[in-house]
């Protein structure tokens, strides 16, 4: 919990950083929970990470948040990381104790099943086979989020097989690796797919998987939020399934981190999602 007294500062380092949405979210909070202190963008190359994060204490800074590409450097950096960051591999979550060492966090995974849980009450993980399109930096965290609450069959599929080999390596439990040819055949009796590759974001070629085969019961979820409906999540629209964007992940991420600086957990209300969703 900050001193009273206090300017409170946190930021979030990255290499481009001045896209993120994450200024706009930590300040509306701020002003909403009438803290005085402000939440700003800080462009840090791979070269000076080190140097930021250490620089923290002295600046007055509660902590920060981490952008790609500093997500693993930074879990090699800071002193101690929750076990979730360890399965996961990287931080999204700096905190800096009264001692002045870090404390490395991700909250990307509870984010994602926040959301989920926000945009379908009562779903469960245990509900059926999850198939996970991809097996990038994005994937790592959801399916760790989804193995820790339960899931009993995580079906990979990515383009690079040996990526998804590593996560059934590393996570274990419920994880399978399949290969890229077999995608549409995994969707057989899932109860939910999950695209976590980058394809169907703007800009990017239309993800390439034939739903014929999912249940039209199966929730359908994309992380990427921009467009915030993407080709994948239009299709599986049309079907008859349910269907969550990326946006739920990206504002309930923010909500321990919050917590962690500032010592009071934010909500996120329609009017902070409405201004974020007006950015996109
Ligand atoms: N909502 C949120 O809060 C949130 C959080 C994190 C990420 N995201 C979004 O998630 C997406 C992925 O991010 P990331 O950080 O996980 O990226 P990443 O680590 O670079 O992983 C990219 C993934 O996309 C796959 N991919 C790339 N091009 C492909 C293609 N042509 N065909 C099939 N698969 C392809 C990659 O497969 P290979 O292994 O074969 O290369 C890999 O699995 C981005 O759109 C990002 O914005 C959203």
């Amino acid at each position: 919990m900050s001193h009273p007294d206090r300017f409170l500062l946190a930021g979030v380092m990255g290499w481009p950083v001045m896209h993120s949405r994450s200024p706009r979210l930590h300040n509306y909070w701020l002003d909403k929970y009438g803290l005085v202190g402000a939440y700003v963008p800080l462009a840090i190359e791979a070269q000076g990470l080190r140097a930021a994060l250490r620089a923290l204490p002295a600046l007055g800074f509660s902590g920060c948040n981490l952008t790609i590409p500093h997500k693993e450097a930074a879990f090699e950096i800071v002193d101690e990381v929750d076990l979730p960051a360890r399965r996961i591999g990287a931080i999204n979550c700096v905190v800096v104790r009264p001692d002045g060492s870090l404390f490395g966090r991700n909250h990307d995974g509870w984010g994602y099943i926040e959301s989920i849980i926000e945009a379908a009450p009562g779903w469960r993980a245990d509900a059926g086979p999850i198939v996970v399109v991809g097996a990038g930096g994005g994937a790592r965290a959801v399916v760790v989020g989804l193995a820790d609450r339960g899931a009993r069959e995580i079906r990979i599929v990515n383009r690079t097989l040996e990526r998804a080999r590593e996560f059934e390596r590393t996570i274990g439990g419920p994880v399978r690796a399949l290969d890229w040819a077999s995608r549409a055949d995994a969707l057989d009796g899932a109860a939910m797919l999950v695209n976590t590759t980058s394809q169907g974001m703007v800009g990017q070629p239309t993800l390439d998987i034939s739903l014929d085969r999912l249940p039209t019961t199966a929730l359908v979820s994309d992380i990427i939020y921009i467009p915030k409906e993407t080709p994948l999540l239009a299709a599986a629209r049309a079907r008859g399934n349910r269907t969550v964007n990326g946006l739920g992940m990206l504002l309930n991420q923010a909500r321990p981190a919050f917590r962690d600086w500032f010592g009071v957990m934010p909500e996120v209300t329609p009017e902070l999602r409405a201004m974020i969703e007006a950015t996109i």
